[in-house]
């Protein structure tokens, strides 16, 4: 029989529920181990310890500003957080581009680059000479090493500035912070936060039953509540303690050294691996997230249409081949409302000559990648899930979210709660989007 390319392809990228489960129980083993290892050096997920041991009660109070960096953009937000009984947050928002060169280039140029940000954002507000504590949500894998230390452990998502990896963040703010503000002697505390903690203290100021933070954007991740009695990679100290702590578990990792996920993984999953900066990490955030998902597309589309599978025409110059589509792209072939013809008219502005087969076919190629990508998200929620219900018994379960791709993409979120609740019927799980919050989240831990 003559199968079509297309098929194998959407083939290869259809997982079905007893794979999905299998990927769950491999990674909440993982789970386990990056909690056991002292050092966390063999274990896959790093299992971060954020020290943020509860969640806001309504009694925080104070302003604050909050710098984020790490996702789509840089971001400095002005917090107000008022107290009960009328417990509010008002935040003053403005967001500034960060080039390719700032990411790629030195630490000290990125680190002067955000100061200056947040030097405009004060004089606009005319608040130059007040002393706010900054709450610095940085999505990347830090540690924290005493109070005040927090180091950051590798970059991902295509930040590459170097002097950066190892050293102490809120130094390195401190530090551009007194080389552009020379004359006014401030001393500003900055408490360092992942995107993931600051989106589940956020959500948890409005949802009490939250204990889960998932980020779905230009990268993935999660943190969870667990318990302090099993935080073995802290020590006998910490072990003791009654309560729950936040983990970041840094699931983009998952598969890095395990392998777990080689039997799902396609040629396509491979060669995006191959040619990203850091090669042979976070092979699972690769396979789900914001910055990988257009690429992904693309490259399918480029072997079918090699192939002669696709396309009477694509010019030379087609943005096809230099890899500027991205997963905006995706989303807006997935659209309800948009119909073949503007979907021909879309790929022509791409140098792309496609006929109404051509169209349901690059549909399709959208659908499985999507699809995929939710799925295997939702393998890490039931995953994550299924431990914090093994710590607290079957109790409701809420998940903070943020990113752009669950609150842009078409279909994505459907198919993530679908598939949690097909996955694991038995587990009471709500997901809550939690906009703009890891910024307010940050100001929230630093409130506390
Ligand atoms: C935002 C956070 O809310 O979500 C960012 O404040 C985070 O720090 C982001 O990285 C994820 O979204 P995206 O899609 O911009 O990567
Ligand atoms: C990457 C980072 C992680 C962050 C996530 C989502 O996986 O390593 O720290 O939380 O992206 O932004």
């Amino acid at each position: 029989i003559f199968v079509l390319q297309v098929d194998k392809v959407i083939e290869a990228f259809t997982l079905s529920d007893e794979k999905l489960m299998h990927l769950s129980t491999k990674l909440f083993e993982q789970l386990f181990k990056g909690l056991g290892q002292a050092t966390n050096e063999e274990a896959e997920l790093k299992m971060l310890p954020s020290y943020v041991t509860s969640t806001p009660d309504g009694t925080e109070h104070g302003d604050f500003l909050a710098l984020d960096l790490g996702g789509t953009n840089f971001r400095i937000i002005l917090v107000k957080i008022t107290p009960n009984p009328n417990s509010n947050i008002q935040m003053d928002n403005q967001v500034y581009s960060i080039s390719h060169k700032l990411m790629t280039g030195t630490g000290t140029k990125l680190f002067d680059h955000l100061v200056n940000c947040l030097w405009d954002f004060l004089v606009e507000r005319d608040m130059m000479c007040q002393l706010l504590p900054i709450g610095f949500t940085f999505s990347f894998p830090t540690r924290h090493l005493g109070i005040k230390k927090t180091i950051l452990v590798n970059w991902s998502k295509g930040f590459t500035a170097s002097g950066v990896v190892g050293e102490d963040i809120g130094q390195l703010l401190n530090d551009a912070i007194n080389r552009k503000f020379k004359n006014f002697e401030l001393k500003i505390m900055s408490t360092v936060v992942n995107d993931t903690v600051g989106t589940m203290v956020s959500c948890a100021y409005d949802h009490h039953e939250t204990c889960m933070g998932l980020i779905v954007g230009t990268g993935t991740n999660m943190c969870y509540m667990e318990s302090q009695s099993n935080t073995e990679m802290l020590g006998d100290n910490f072990r003791s303690l009654e309560g729950e702590m936040c983990i970041n578990t840094e699931w983009g990792a998952f598969g890095d050294n395990s392998g777990s996920l080689d039997e799902v993984k396609t040629s396509y999953d491979i060669a995006i691996d191959h040619n990203s900066p850091n090669q042979g990490e976070h092979i699972y955030e690769k396979m789900i997230s914001g910055m990988y998902m257009g690429e992904l597309v693309r490259r399918i589309i480029v072997d079918l249409s090699a192939k002669g599978e696709l396309f009477q025409k694509v010019d030379e110059h087609s943005i096809l081949y230099d890899g500027g589509f991205s997963t905006a792209f995706v989303s807006q072939i997935l659209q309800p409302n948009i119909d073949a013809t503007m979907t021909m008219e879309y790929l022509r502005s791409f140098g792309v000559t496609a006929n109404i087969d051509d169209v349901a076919k690059v549909k399709k190629i959208c659908e499985a990648v999507s699809v995929r990508a939710a799925a295997l998200c939702a393998v890490g929620v039931v995953a994550v899930a299924r431990k914090i219900e093994k710590n607290r018994g079957h109790v409701r379960m809420v998940v903070g979210v943020d990113g752009s791709v669950y609150r842009k993409h078409p279909t994505f979120k459907n198919v993530l709660i679908d598939t949690t609740r097909r996955l694991a019927p038995e587990l009471n799980i709500g997901f809550e989007v939690s906009t703009d919050g890891s910024g307010r989240g940050a100001a929230l831990v630093a409130a506390v």
